[in-house]
């Protein structure tokens, strides 16, 4: 039955798509099931490895094998300036781009390669293939925060989202939700202090008790934890994220999906460039990064206008890909630029064969594909994609910023925006180190929601390190 549903899944792929050439691809991904967050140092679990392994394998039969193959990419020995792949500093996030590359360029067989001296070695583990994950600055240290934008580094963002807090919306939310909060208590007051408990920790919360629904097996028959009380849990904790990852007025909330665009355009800029040179690198890249920036990518796209489950934050393992691809003839070599169109595809959890990704039309079109030309200018209006934006969006004026600050043909502006960061800063201090500390000075407690976890409190005390001197448009 799998079988013959997959092979007219094939069928149907093979005729829609018969006349066009995918040329590169572009895909950002969410890590696996892993650890809670309130309990820092947060790993990526077996179950969290077989989903991104999953993941792998289907982009592996849809880019590097089927049909929509991506023009001269390497099938099964990985040819690495054909391929990019970045995770910010972060163990769930590093790990789950290595499972990936492990489900796409799985191992190879043995081989002997015989020395000058004559003797000869074999390849470790089958053939294993060694593709680099390097490390972007953006979003270091996401999984173990829990305030959303601690995992940046840019001012004007942390003052944006900690507006939230002072929003309409969320003291409305933080008033009315305090009984449905109170009754969660007695579930996780082993590992948060009651004081905790409430909307303000939205994320924290839900975090906590999915993981327990995952993977405690007495939790899901707690008389206290039904669907409906699962859906309104969740349904809080995305009003919470979305609310600190995007604000249609206030753009630099979504910082982060501004970088995810500036690297996107990039990216796909050098398969065009490469590929009209005549170069077969650049074909396909790969970045792993928080579900935050799926949300302020979202929000700035304007796929939440027409679809408001695009406000919801992606389940483990979901993933977004860009594809350029031609319906011209490509016999005569790399097509012209205006032949190029782009698809967005989307996938809500682990892709596979049996569970594709859907496509979605960009900034409220109705067409399943763009033009690359209006794909780039679309995504171009809040692309960062070079440090000097970067600081300017986020009125960054020190360190690697300082170099930028007087090139600025509007010092008043500069300055205006520098004293904001410096006011942001200490709230977003507050606010951050809040969280971090409740959740650690709650997880003391002997108390634990999930046995077996053993606590790491001193990570979780001290700041963490963010990388100052880089910015997201530094990495390499
Ligand atoms: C940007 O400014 C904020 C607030 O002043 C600061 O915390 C952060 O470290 C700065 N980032 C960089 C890369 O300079
Ligand atoms: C969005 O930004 C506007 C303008 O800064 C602000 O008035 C509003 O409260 C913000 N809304 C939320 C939900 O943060
Ligand atoms: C958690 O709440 C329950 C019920 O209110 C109470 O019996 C228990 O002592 C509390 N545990 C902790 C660690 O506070
Ligand atoms: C709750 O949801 C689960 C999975 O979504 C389902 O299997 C179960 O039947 C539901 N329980 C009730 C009482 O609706
Ligand atoms: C790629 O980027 C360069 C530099 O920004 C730009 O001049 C060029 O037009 C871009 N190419 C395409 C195909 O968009
Ligand atoms: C939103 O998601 C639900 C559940 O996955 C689905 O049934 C519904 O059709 C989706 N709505 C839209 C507008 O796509
Ligand atoms: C993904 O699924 C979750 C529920 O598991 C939902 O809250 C969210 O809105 C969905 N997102 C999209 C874009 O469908
Ligand atoms: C998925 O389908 C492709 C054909 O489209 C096939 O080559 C591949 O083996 C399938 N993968 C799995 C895990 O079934
Ligand atoms: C977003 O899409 C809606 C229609 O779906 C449209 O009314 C709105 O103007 C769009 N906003 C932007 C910024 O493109
Ligand atoms: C900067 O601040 C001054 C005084 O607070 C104000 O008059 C001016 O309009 C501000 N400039 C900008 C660009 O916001
Ligand atoms: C599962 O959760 C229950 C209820 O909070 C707790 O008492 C128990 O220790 C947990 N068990 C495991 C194996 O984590
Ligand atoms: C994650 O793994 C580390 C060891 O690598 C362990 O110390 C820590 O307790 C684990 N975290 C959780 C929440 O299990």
């Amino acid at each position: 039955m799998k079988a013959a549903a997959a092979l007219s899944a094939l069928s149907i792929l093979a005729s829609a798509e018969a006349a066009e050439t995918v040329l590169g691809a572009y895909i950002f991904h969410r890590h696996g099931d892993r650890t809670p967050k309130s309990l820092a140092p947060t790993n990526l679990t077996t179950l969290g490895y077989e989903q991104v392994y999953t993941s792998g394998q289907y982009y592996r039969s849809r880019y590097l094998t089927g049909s929509s193959k991506i023009r001269g990419i390497n099938e099964d020995t990985v040819k690495l300036t054909q391929l990019a792949v970045t995770a910010p500093v972060d163990n769930v996030l590093q790990n789950s781009a290595m499972a990936f590359l492990q489900g796409l360029y799985p191992p190879v067989g043995q081989t002997v390669q015989t020395l000058a001296n004559g003797n000869s070695v074999q390849s470790p583990m089958d053939g294993y293939q060694l593709i680099p994950v390097n490390t972007i600055s953006t979003g270091s240290g996401s999984e173990d925060n829990g305030w959303l934008q601690d995992a940046s580094t840019c001012g004007d963002a942390k003052i944006s989202s900690n507006n939230y807090f002072t929003s309409a919306e969320y003291n409305n939310l933080l008033s009315s939700t305090e009984d449905f909060y109170a009754s969660l208590v007695p579930v996780v007051n082993g590992t948060l202090n009651e004081k905790d408990v409430n909307y303000k920790n939205a994320y924290i919360v839900y975090d906590l008790i999915n993981v327990a629904e995952i993977h405690n097996s007495s939790i899901p028959d707690s008389e206290v934890l039904t669907n409906s009380t699962l859906f309104q849990l969740r349904t809080l904790a995305d009003a919470h994220e979305y609310g600190l990852a995007y604000n249609a007025s206030d753009d630099v909330r979504a910082i982060s999906g501004m970088q995810l665009a500036g690297e996107i355009l990039k990216y796909l800029n050098s398969t065009i460039t490469s590929g009209t040179a005549g170069s077969s690198s650049n074909k396909f890249g790969i970045q792993f990064g928080a579900y935050g920036t799926f949300l302020s990518f979202f929000g700035l796209t304007n796929l939440t206008a027409k679809n408001t489950n695009f406000t919801g934050v992606p389940d483990y393992a979901s993933s977004m890909a860009f594809e350029l691809f031609t319906n011209a003839d490509v016999s005569g070599g790399f097509p012209s630029t205006s032949d190029l169109q782009v698809r967005f595809l989307f996938h809500n959890g682990t892709v596979s064969n049996s569970s594709e990704p859907t496509m979605y039309p960009l900034f409220g079109g109705n067409a399943d594909s763009i033009s690359w030309n209006d794909f780039s200018s679309g995504l171009s209006k809040f692309a960062v994609s070079t440090t000097e934006e970067w600081c300017h969006k986020c009125g960054n004026t020190t360190g690697t910023c300082a170099a930028y600050a007087s090139n600025s043909n509007n010092p008043s502006t500069e300055q205006n925006s520098s004293g904001g960061s410096h006011m942001s800063a200490a709230i977003g201090g507050v606010i951050g180190a809040f969280v971090t500390l409740a959740v650690v000075l709650g997880s003391l407690a002997a108390f634990m929601l999930l046995g077996g976890f053993r606590l790491v409190s001193k990570k979780a005390l001290a700041p963490r390190d963010t990388p100052v001197s880089e910015t997201a448009a530094n990495k390499a």
